[in-house]
């Protein structure tokens, strides 16, 4: 354990120095960010597990079980973020098996999937043709809309509020619109909304949702896109290929 958090520590230290470097030669390589945010985000809960396992050596003999019963709990939360951490990395990071789907039937499997959690007061329309095809990997999609709809689950809490998702349908490619009406996203924070790590919910959330879904989008020769005004709500604009082969020529969402 001490070598692992020093060996971060180490990488920490390293990534430091060559961070600006990296920020000069192009806005942080997605890969280099992701990596940089990594060793920061597994360097905190690694020293909070360090630390309670240095107090549980010391304590080890002592009477107080409640305290002991307590250090342990918490490492316990915290390999657990650890292993969400990683576990979500993983995931992204699978070539995936691409197949053409009934985008209807996986909204309505991936809703059902999330139900239970659900709240509701809120209202969700499935405004998609039941023709309405796209090719790419099934379980990587619902993921992206696992994550999706948890944000605008979250975003509109305890008040009344609808998700909207429409199909569109273009020459090679299919134009996803996911819509929410929640309370929007500010200017200042819309250029972060994909970094890894970039949270509003402090504890509550990790910030890796929407880079995976990013990046899931990305592995399935997509694009995503986001308008959001605060006050009004927020719409992601995904693209995906209609069939093999078809790649999207979108620079802008690049
Ligand atoms: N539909 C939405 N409406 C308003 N804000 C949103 C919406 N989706 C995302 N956000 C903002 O973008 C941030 C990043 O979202 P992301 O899903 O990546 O992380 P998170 O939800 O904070 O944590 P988690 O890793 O648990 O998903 C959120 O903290 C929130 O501020
Ligand atoms: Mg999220």
């Amino acid at each position: 354990m001490i070598l692992l958090v020093e060996a971060i520590n180490k990488m920490l230290e390293e990534l430091n120095k060559r961070k600006e470097y990296l920020i000069q030669t192009e806005r942080l390589a997605t890969f280099g960010t992701l990596l940089f945010s990594l060793a920061h985000e597994l360097n905190n809960p690694l020293n909070n597990i360090y630390t309670s396992c240095q107090i549980l050596l010391e304590e080890l003999e002592g009477e107080n079980l409640e305290f002991k019963r307590e250090l342990l709990l918490e490492i316990e939360k915290e390999i657990e973020r650890v292993q969400k951490i990683i576990r979500s990395i993983l995931d992204y990071s699978k070539p995936g098996q691409k197949e053409k789907i009934k985008l209807k039937n996986l909204l309505n499997e991936t809703l059902y999937l999330l139900r239970g959690k659900i709240p509701p007061q809120i209202e969700i329309n499935l405004e998609i043709p039941e023709d309405f095809m796209v090719f790419a990997d099934p379980q990587q999609l619902k993921q992206v809309f696992i994550n999706l709809f948890k944000n605008s689950f979250e975003a509109i809490g305890e008040s009344k509020g609808k998700i909207i998702v429409k199909g569109l349908e273009n020459k090679d490619y299919n134009t996803i619109y996911f819509s929410d009406t929640g309370p929007g996203i500010p200017a200042k924070d819309l250029p972060h909304i994909f970094d890894p790590f970039f949270t509003t919910k402090g504890n509550k959330g990790y910030g890796l949702g929407l880079f995976i879904v990013y990046n899931l989008i990305k592995n399935n020769q997509g694009s995503i896109k986001i308008e959001s005004e605060v006050g009004k709500g927020t719409t992601f604009i995904i693209n995906l290929p209609k069939e093999e082969g078809k790649v999207i020529n979108d620079r802008e969402n690049s």
